[in-house]
């Protein structure tokens, strides 16, 4: 059976092809960063009025790079939220008229299932039990997912989620919206030790995570130092907070997972593309001996594809 995947949560019209033998066929993904770049953050009603104009384009897209049409489609999923109401409205209409005038079964699904899922994407089935932190924008937060549709809330952010400080530190330097990427490019020619930041919640008991005392650290010494002038200086600013996003990251998940002796670990969202998150986890994963499942680059930010999976 084929299944059309749509997402429109946030600011990316996404539409999949997913066949239920071979996978993931085709997942196209229009971005709108050029459109809400001038007001370093997303409008709401400019990305549901982008979505009208792109989601026509894009599922015809994803239909055409596998020579097929909707009348092969056999079922469709789309995002039903968490997200921008007015966007998740454009991809969800969208997916129902199609179901509907086709008698094909629509599935709504929850666009945090699919980027908890999305690490076994390319693997065809999900791994049962493992825990899943998804790192993005909006969400920092760490499940345990014991079945299909069975997820406990761990740990969550108390504040900020770890996509939204990398974007609000990027602002505040004037390195342009999303800033995730760009800290990550810039931090590599940087030394992470060069500036202490605080690490949030490290002496607090539990597992959540806080980024918002961090930014508040990085925003206070820009006050205090200026805008750093020279590539250096700046780099290494920017490897220095992200060295703190990382650690309080990763120090939280080592105690996860030496208090639940999981023999898996999954890691989806955005965030998860980050190059020294994903090296940091890896080390210790090795050194725990837990096995870690990182969402494929491609399925980290907003994509249909993860949504076409969890719906089939
Ligand atoms: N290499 C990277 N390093 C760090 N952050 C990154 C990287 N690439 C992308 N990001 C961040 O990922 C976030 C976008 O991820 P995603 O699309 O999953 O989030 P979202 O859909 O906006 O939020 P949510 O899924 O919680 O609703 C942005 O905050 C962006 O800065
Ligand atoms: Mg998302």
């Amino acid at each position: 059976m084929l299944i059309l995947g749509i997402e429109t949560s946030c600011d990316d019209s996404s539409a999949a092809i997913l066949d239920s033998e071979r996978g993931i066929l085709s997942n196209i993904i229009s971005g709108q960063d050029n459109i809400h770049k001038p007001y370093g953050g997303v409008v709401p009603e400019l990305a549901s009025r982008e979505h009208i104009t792109n989601l026509p384009l894009v599922v015809d897209g994803a239909l055409s790079a596998v020579k097929c049409a909707m009348g092969d489609i056999g079922a469709v999923a789309a995002t039903y939220g968490p997200g921008l109401i007015g966007s998740l409205l454009v991809g969800l209409s969208y997916g129902k008229a199609i179901a509907f005038a086709r008698k094909i079964p629509f599935v709504g699904v929850n666009h945090l299932e699919g980027h908890l899922l999305s690490p076994f994407i390319e693997e065809g089935g999900v791994h049962y039990p493992h825990l899943g932190l998804i790192v993005s924008g909006g969400h920092t937060s760490l499940y345990s997912v014991k079945g299909q549709g069975n997820y406990e809330l761990i740990a969550s952010t108390r504040d900020d989620a770890a996509g939204e400080a990398f974007d609000k530190v990027a602002k505040h330097l004037g390195l342009g919206f999303p800033g995730g990427k760009t800290v990550d490019e810039r931090a590599k020619l940087g030394l992470p030790g060069a500036i202490h930041f605080p690490r949030g919640m490290a002496r607090r008991e539990g597992f959540d995570f806080s980024f918002s005392g961090l930014k508040s650290a990085v925003v206070r010494y820009i006050e205090e130092n200026g805008i750093p002038d020279s590539e250096t200086a700046m780099n290494n600013l920017l490897a220095s907070f992200q060295e703190a996003v990382v650690d309080s990251l990763v120090d939280k998940i080592e105690k996860v997972v030496e208090r639940f002796s999981t023999p898996m670990l999954t890691m989806s969202g955005g965030v998860a593309a980050n190059s020294r998150l994903r090296a940091k986890l890896s080390s210790l994963a090795e050194n725990k001996g837990f096995t870690l499942k990182i969402s494929p680059m491609k399925y980290c930010t907003d994509n249909a594809a993860m949504i076409a999976f969890a719906g089939y």
